[in-house]
């Protein structure tokens, strides 16, 4: 078991627990809300048939009184559609203050389920219980919450930290296989962004990975955790390096929303690595042969390193979107070499053009 206490300037201190199942789960929970009565816990329906609901709710059983609200899988139960369901089953159970939401799930019933805790009565106590990889290592830390509006990826949200993280590596084994890859993405974002010796022990460990091998795991996801609570804990609010948790992000979003649900969030983050690395060679910022290294180190962990369209200028209006951009300029994490990350504004949109155009291939080709 791995554990770790964060703490960040204006924002409350919070344990993460990394650990093989949820045997201590009901204890700390207990030990965190002596005063709660209330709890409801919001999940999704494959996490449901995979048991953890009801492994969750033996444990605190005897003494909160605990409702689980399933909600369907994937990316469009990121709505306002389902945060008016959380919210209404909050006001109809009578939740006050001191009871406490749960979101065991991935990274949408995470966003969701934090954002619908962050407005509810101006704010209550919040648990974030991830089962997939994403989760465990991206989502569930630094405190992002967001539901999707109008096509547009998290543009509704709030900065809003749980009071517990605690991911149980046991859950990954329910989790399907294209799911528990994309998750890696994430990983090897955090250490082509942030550390370079991250990046190349995942190439090294890739079996011990892809045998889900428990202490490989645990020792994974906290390196890349780690790499996140080190620089939310510096800038919680994103007026700094915060921003550089972005790599991949900017490209992949828009690609996420051009194919409407045929990539998982991951593999649109792979892909969103690959273009920000393409433009970063562009850009006479890496050498052509550390881009293709980049670019065929997603290939192993069964991530995309293209697709196919015919035309990619939709996605470059859909770039215009992203939330980090000013005025008309479109900016982006870009790499300086493998390990380093720096943030770039007034990116040229004809090299953001050419970077689409290099992914949009057919992999047998
Ligand atoms: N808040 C943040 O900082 C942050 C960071 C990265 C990503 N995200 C968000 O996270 C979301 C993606 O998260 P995700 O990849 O976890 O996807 P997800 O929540 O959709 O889960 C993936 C699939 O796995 C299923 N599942 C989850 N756990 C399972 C388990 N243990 N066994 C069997 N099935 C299981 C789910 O039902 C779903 O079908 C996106 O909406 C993205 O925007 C947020």
């Amino acid at each position: 078991m791995k554990e770790f206490s964060v703490s960040a300037s204006t924002v409350n201190k919070y344990d993460i627990v990394i650990t093989e199942d949820y045997s201590e789960f009901g204890d700390r929970f207990k030990g965190l809300f002596p005063e709660s009565a209330r709890v409801l816990i919001v999940t999704d329906e494959n996490v449901c048939k995979a048991g953890y609901p009801d492994v969750i709710k033996e444990q605190l059983k005897d003494r909160y009184d605990t409702d689980v609200l399933i909600l369907p899988p994937g990316e469009p139960t990121k709505s306002f559609e389902y945060l008016n369901k959380i919210l209404s089953t909050l006001i109809g159970k009578k939740f006050n203050r001191n009871d406490v939401l749960i979101g065991l799930g991935g990274g949408v019933i995470g966003d969701l389920t934090g954002f619908a805790a962050s407005i509810f009565k101006r704010g209550i106590p919040f648990v974030q219980v991830p089962t997939t990889l994403l989760s465990m290592v991206d989502s569930s830390i630094g405190g992002k919450t967001a539901i999707d509006y109008e096509g547009v990826k998290n543009s509704i949200g709030a900065f809003y930290m749980p009071s517990l993280v605690y991911a149980a590596i046991d859950s990954l084994k329910t989790l399907p296989e294209r799911e528990y890859y994309a998750g890696f993405a994430e990983i090897m974002k955090a250490g082509l962004l942030a550390k370079e010796s991250f990046y190349v022990w995942l190439v090294d460990h890739i079996y011990e990975i892809s045998d889900k091998e428990p202490e490989t795991l645990i020792n994974m996801i906290e390196t890349a955790q780690g790499i996140k609570r080190d620089i939310v804990a510096k800038d919680p609010f994103e007026h700094g390096d915060r921003v550089l948790l972005n790599l991949g992000h900017t490209i992949g979003h828009a690609i996420e929303s051009y194919f409407k649900g045929e990539y998982l969030h991951g593999e649109c983050v792979a892909l969103g690595c690959v273009a920000a690395a393409f433009i970063s060679w562009k850009m006479d910022m890496i050498p052509m042969e550390l881009y293709y290294e980049i670019r065929d180190m997603f290939v192993p962990f069964n991530l995309p390193i293209s697709f196919v369209t015919e035309d990619v200028t939709p996605m470059i209006d859909l770039l215009c979107n992203d939330k980090k951009n000013t005025g008309k300029a479109i900016n982006m994490v870009l790499l300086k070499k493998a390990g380093k990350a720096v943030y770039v504004k007034d990116i040229d949109r004809e090299l953001i053009k050419a970077a689409l155009d290099e992914l949009n291939f057919k992999e047998e080709d």
